[in-house]
C-alpha cells in the first residue's frame, strides 16, 4: 500500500485492480477454466473468490480439498490464465452461503457467540485456519503465486457483537501464518457506523457499495478511516441476489457501466460481485431475516450467467474496463452450448415415512421433547419427527408451533394422509383428525441456515414444542435422514401397489420419491451439453441426477422456474437417473408425471407468496 500517492504498488509500479468475485464452490471443477477465461478476457486483472469454511470442514477435524473443493487447483488455474487473486478465506464470509460459511457443528455448544472471542469459537477458528492458511502461503504473490490480497474477516462492522479482540486475534493469527509481506484489508459497508466496528489498525479498510450509491460519499467514507491509501470498493454490485417468494433481481447494465467507469475514473480498485454468481448446489443457498431463504440459482444478474453465457452486461463492462486499461486480444470463449433432452416420465418411489429403514442410516432417537438437527449430529436436508395422537380427534384439532418454532418447514401427515404444512414465520395451524395412537409424521425440512446479521445461530428441525389443542405433544422418535448417500446408492426402491393407499386430500400428499431415466441421443456430436430441468407442474423439493444433488425447486413460489443441470454430471454410457423428493403433491395423479430437460432458463416466474406479498428487496442497510 502506497499511502503517499494513494494507490497499490506491485513489483515497484503503481499498480490498480479491476478484479471480479467467482466461488468456486458454486461451478462445477470442470468449468472453472472456461469461466475464468471469459472473466480475463472481459479485462479484468484479479478475481476474488470465498473459501466456505463448512464446505471443507463438514465433520470437526475431517477435510475436503478435492474435486469442487480443491481451491488450490482454482488458484493454479487462475493464475496459469494471468489472473491475480484477492482471497477471501473469512472465517465468516456471508455469501448468501448457508450460515455465512461457518460450519454448523460450532452449534454443537448451544450458547457460542458466533464471531467473538468466545474461546469454544476462538479455538475452532484457529484449527481452521491453521490448516488453512498455510495451504495458502505458497500462492501468495511474494512466493510466486497469484494472491495479492487477503480479506480478513466480512464485513464484520454489520455484526452486532463489534468484538475488537477477536478481530485483533484474527490479524494476529493471519500475520502469523501468511507472513509480513501479504496486503491483509477488511471489507465493511461504506458508512461511518459499519466502518467503526469493522476496521483495526494494520488491516486495510475498504468498503463495498453497488451502483446506486453516490461513489464520492461512499469512498468519503472509506477516507474517513483510511485518510490516504488506495480507493477500494471490494463488492461492487452487478445485480442482486433473490429470495424464494421475491421478484427476481435485475440491474441495468447501462448503470453498472456508468458507475463502473466514475469509479475507475477517480483511479479507485474495483471488484465486480458477482462477476459469474453459479450455482447453490444441494442444500448451500444462505437465509436472511426475517427468515428468507435464497433460492438455488446464483444467477446475480451478472454479466456471465449462472451457466457461464456471455450477456450484454459482460459487453458493457468490457468496453468501459477498455478504456482503462489494455484487454487481451483474441476469442472470447463462447456461451457453452445447452440441449433439449425432453420430457422425462417419473414413477412414484417409496414415501419417505415408508422408507426409514433405507433413509436412517444411525436409526431412530427417543425423546420426550423434540430435539434439533445438530442434537442429532445432522447438518443439512431433512429429518422425520414421529409421535403418535395421545386423545381422539374426532373434530380437526390445530396443529400448533409459535411463530419461528419450526425451522423451517414442516410437512405433517396423520397415518399416511397429507394434514398440511407449518412453516417458520407463519402461526397458521394444521388441522388434524385421528384417532388416538394413530401415527404422526412430520418431515422437517432445513431450508438454508440465515446468513446475515444477529441470528446467525440457525437451529434447525422442530425448536419448539408442538401443541396439538391445549397440550404439548410429547414422545417423539425422531430419524436423522442420510436422503443424498441413500440416494446416490439407488437404495430407494419402486413403491410396491398397497390397496390400503389412503386417499389424500386435495393438492396435498405425505413427502414421497420419484425416479425416472433418460438417455443421451447418439450420434449428436459433443453430448452431454447443459440443460435446465423445468419443474413446472410440481410443487416443491429436491432433486438429483445421477445422485448428485441439483438442488431445490419450488416453482409455486417462484421466482425460480428451472434448475440448472451441467452437463458433467450427465453421462453417456448408461441411462441418467433423476430421483425427486416431491414434499407436497406431485402432479402424477391429475396429469403427465413428467419432468423436462429444456435449453431455456426461467429465474423471473411470476412470485406466489401468501403472507410475504409485498417483501420488498433487501438491502444492506436494512439488514442492520
Ligand atoms: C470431497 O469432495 C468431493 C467434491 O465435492 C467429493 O466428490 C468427494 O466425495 C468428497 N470426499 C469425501 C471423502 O467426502
Ligand atoms: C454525493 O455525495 C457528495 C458527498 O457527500 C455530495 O456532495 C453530493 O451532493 C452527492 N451527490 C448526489 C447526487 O447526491
Ligand atoms: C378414543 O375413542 C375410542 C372409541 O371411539 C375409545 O374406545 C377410546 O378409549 C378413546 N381413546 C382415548 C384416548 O380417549
Ligand atoms: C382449521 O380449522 C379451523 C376451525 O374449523 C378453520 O377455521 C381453519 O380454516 C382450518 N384451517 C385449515 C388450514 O384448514
Ligand atoms: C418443551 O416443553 C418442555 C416442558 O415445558 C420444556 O422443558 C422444553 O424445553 C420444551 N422444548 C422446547 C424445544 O421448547
Ligand atoms: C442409473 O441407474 C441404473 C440402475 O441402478 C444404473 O445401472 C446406471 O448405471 C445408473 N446411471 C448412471 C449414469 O449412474
Ligand atoms: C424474464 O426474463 C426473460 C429473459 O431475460 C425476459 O425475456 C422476460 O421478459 C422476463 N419476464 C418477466 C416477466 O420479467
Amino acid at each position: 500500500v502506497d499511502y503517499q500517492n494513494d494507490c497499490f504498488r506491485k513489483d515497484g509500479e503503481k499498480f490498480r485492480y479491476i478484479s471480479g468475485s467467482i466461488h468456486y464452490s458454486r461451478i462445477p471443477r470442470v468449468y472453472w477454466k472456461d469461466r475464468l477465461l471469459k472473466m480475463y478476457m472481459a479485462g479484468l486483472n484479479a478475481i476474488q473468490t470465498y473459501i466456505p469454511w463448512n464446505y471443507h470442514e463438514k465433520v470437526p477435524g475431517l477435510y475436503n480439498f478435492s474435486g469442487d473443493r480443491d481451491f488450490e487447483y482454482f488458484l493454479k488455474l487462475a493464475h496459469d490464465i494471468g489472473l491475480l487473486v484477492i482471497l477471501r478465506p473469512g472465517p465468516y464470509i456471508c455469501g448468501e452461503w448457508d450460515m455465512g460459511g461457518l460450519p454448523a457443528w460450532l452449534l454443537k455448544k448451544k450458547d457460542i457467540v458466533l464471531r467473538s472471542a468466545d474461546p469454544d469459537y476462538v479455538a475452532a477458528v484457529d484449527k481452521w485456519m491453521g490448516k488453512l492458511l498455510p495451504m495458502i502461503k505458497p500462492y501468495l504473490y511474494q512466493n510466486g503465486g497469484p494472491i495479492i490480497t487477503v480479506q480478513v474477516e466480512n464485513e464484520y462492522g454489520s455484526y452486532f457483537a463489534c468484538d475488537y479482540s477477536y478481530m485483533r486475534h484474527l490479524s494476529k493469527l493471519f500475520r502469523s501464518y501468511l507472513g509480513d509481506e501479504v496486503v491483509l484489508f477488511t471489507t465493511d459497508g461504506a458508512l461511518l457506523k459499519t466502518l467503526k466496528c469493522g476496521s483495526i489498525q494494520d488491516l486495510y479498510a475498504t468498503v463495498d457499495f453497488g451502483p446506486g450509491s453516490n461513489v464520492t460519499a461512499a469512498f468519503g467514507a472509506q477516507r474517513h478511516v483510511e485518510p490516504h491509501g488506495p480507493l477500494v470498493n471490494s463488492e461492487f454490485y452487478t445485480g442482486w441476489l433473490d429470495h424464494w417468494g421475491s421478484h427476481h433481481s435485475v440491474v441495468s447494465s447501462t448503470r453498472v457501466a456508468r458507475v463502473l467507469s466514475e469509479m475507475l475514473i477517480m483511479g479507485a480498485n474495483v471488484n465486480l460481485y458477482m462477476f459469474i454468481g453459479g450455482t447453490n448446489f444441494g442444500y448451500w443457498n444462505g437465509a436472511n431475516t426475517p427468515y428468507a431463504p435464497q433460492p438455488t440459482s446464483y444467477d446475480y444478474d451478472a454479466p456471465l450467467t449462472e451457466a457461464g453465457d456471455l450477456t450484454e452486461k459482460y459487453f458493457a463492462i468490457r468496453d468501459v474496463i477498455k478504456m482503462y486499461r489494455k484487454i487481451p486480444e483474441g476469442p472470447i470463449p463462447p456461451t457453452t452450448p445447452k440441449y433439449a433432452y425432453g420430457a422425462v416420465t417419473m414413477k412414484k418411489l417409496q414415501m419417505v415415512s415408508d422408507a426409514l429403514d433405507k433413509l436412517s442410516f444411525s436409526g431412530p432417537v427417543k425423546s420426550t421433547y423434540p430435539q434439533t438437527f445438530i442434537d442429532l449430529n445432522q447438518a443439512f436436508g431433512f429429518m422425520l419427527y414421529r409421535t403418535s395422537l395421545p386423545v381422539n380427534c374426532t373434530k380437526p384439532t390445530p396443529l400448533t408451533s409459535p411463530l419461528n418454532g419450526v425451522h423451517d418447514r414442516a410437512y405433517v401427515s396423520v397415518d399416511g394422509v397429507a394434514a398440511g404444512i407449518l412453516e417458520r414465520d407463519n402461526v397458521e395451524p394444521v388441522n388434524v383428525t385421528g384417532k388416538a395412537g394413530s401415527q404422526v409424521d412430520i418431515l422437517v425440512e432445513n431450508l438454508g441456515r440465515v446468513n446475515y446479521g444477529k441470528y446467525l445461530k440457525d437451529f434447525k428441525g422442530l425448536v419448539s414444542n408442538l401443541t396439538l389443542g391445549e397440550n404439548p405433544l410429547t414422545g417423539w422418535t425422531m430419524y436423522s435422514l442420510s436422503i443424498d448417500e441413500a440416494v446416490s446408492e439407488g437404495l430407494l426402491g419402486e413403491e410396491e401397489p398397497t390397496p390400503t393407499d389412503a386417499p389424500q386430500p386435495a393438492g396435498l400428499s405425505p413427502p414421497a420419491f420419484y425416479g425416472g431415466s433418460f438417455i443421451i441421443p447418439d450420434g449428436i456430436p459433443d453430448l452431454p451439453q447443459d440443460t435446465y430441468i423445468k419443474l413446472t407442474s410440481w410443487r416443491k423439493g429436491q432433486i438429483w441426477i445421477n445422485g448428485f444433488n441439483v438442488g431445490r425447486y419450488w416453482p409455486t413460489r417462484g421466482p425460480q422456474v428451472t434448475l440448472f443441470v451441467p452437463a458433467n454430471i450427465l453421462s453417456t454410457a448408461a441411462p441418467n437417473n433423476v430421483t425427486i423428493l416431491e414434499l407436497e403433491g406431485a402432479p402424477c395423479s391429475s396429469g403427465p408425471c413428467t419432468v423436462e430437460f429444456t435449453t431455456i432458463p426461467i429465474l423471473n416466474g411470476t412470485v406466489q407468496s401468501d403472507y410475504k406479498q409485498h417483501r420488498r428487496l433487501f438491502i444492506k442497510e436494512d439488514l442492520l
